[in-house]
């Protein structure tokens, strides 16, 4: 099983709309079995996923991280459909935050902050799944360090702007920084969001890819038809076939699973 976090400390890059497709290709055109975890209180995966479950109703990743979860890893996720499960998330998730900043001693050791980690051996302990993907928060919050702790790859995408180099910098020296707790993890890559024909974007291409740091050859084209996808609470592939958002991520997931 791969088990990878879509994670950048920068908000608004597109980890939410990588995190759904990516899962939806893998499911739809790879037969794969996928579980995604929702870790941000915003909870726009959940919302895109299950837009008709009332997520107060069901258990979700701040129910594992309070340790309250079920003991079996297949009664606390959803079914988006047969190979594709959900473990969502409700804004209750930033009163961990809250709680880790301004709560009693009580109230910070309730955090299990090794549940994903433990989550992540109970299904491959059963190993039914061929994939476990977080969508991390902006920020280094209480889920994200989770997901982080969890996870053995890191996938980053970011847009091309001067904020977002500050940020990359960043977000190298954190994940090293996590490899003490948990020594597998590594960048799998960048992935360069939001592409299109301007003289900001290819110099800002250039940059990156002379950091030294991991980065996909393809990028994903900057399209209105991703936004329209997130009203319709459609991936992409599904929404507009033909668009470039739509073949651009058929080809990354491609090169993520090593096939070109
Ligand atoms: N390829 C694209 N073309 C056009 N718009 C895009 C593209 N990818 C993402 N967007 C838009 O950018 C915005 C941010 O995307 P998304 O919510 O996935 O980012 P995020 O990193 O998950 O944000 P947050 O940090 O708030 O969780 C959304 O409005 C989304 O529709
Ligand atoms: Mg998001």
């Amino acid at each position: 099983m791969r088990t990878i976090a879509i994670m950048n400390n920068k908000g608004g890059v597109g980890k939410t709309v990588t995190a759904i497709n990516l899962a939806d290709i893998l499911v739809r055109d790879h037969g794969k079995k996928v579980v995604l975890v929702d870790c941000d209180g915003q909870r726009n995966a959940s919302r895109f996923l299950l837009p008709h479950t009332n997520l107060e109703d069901v258990i979700t990743v701040r129910d594992l991280l309070l340790g309250e979860g079920e003991p079996l890893w297949d009664d606390n996720v959803q079914e988006v459909s047969e190979d594709f499960l959900l473990l969502p998330s409700t804004p209750a998730l930033y009163r961990l935050d809250v709680a880790a900043i301004m709560g009693n001693a009580e109230e910070r050791q309730a955090v299990h902050i090794k549940a994903l980690r433990d989550f992540r051996m109970a299904i491959e302990e059963d190993g039914s799944i061929d994939f476990l993907l977080f969508d991390c928060p902006p920020g280094f919050t209480t889920s994200s360090c989770a997901a982080l702790l969890a996870a053995s790859e890191v996938i980053i995408p970011m847009v091309m702007d001067g904020f977002n180099f500050d940020g990359i910098t960043d977000m190298e020296e954190q994940i090293a920084s996590m490899r003490e707790a948990n020594a597998d993890i590594r960048i799998t890559g960048v992935l360069i969001n939001q592409w299109h024909n301007a003289d900001v974007v290819h110099q800002g291409e250039k940059l990156v890819r002379s950091l030294g740091l991991s980065v996909f050859g393809t990028v994903i084209r900057r399209t209105d038809k991703v936004p329209e996808s997130t009203f319709d609470r459609s991936p992409i592939v599904s929404y507009s076939p033909g668009s470039a958002a739509s073949q651009d991520y058929r080809s990354w997931v491609n090169e993520l699973l090593g096939e070109v």
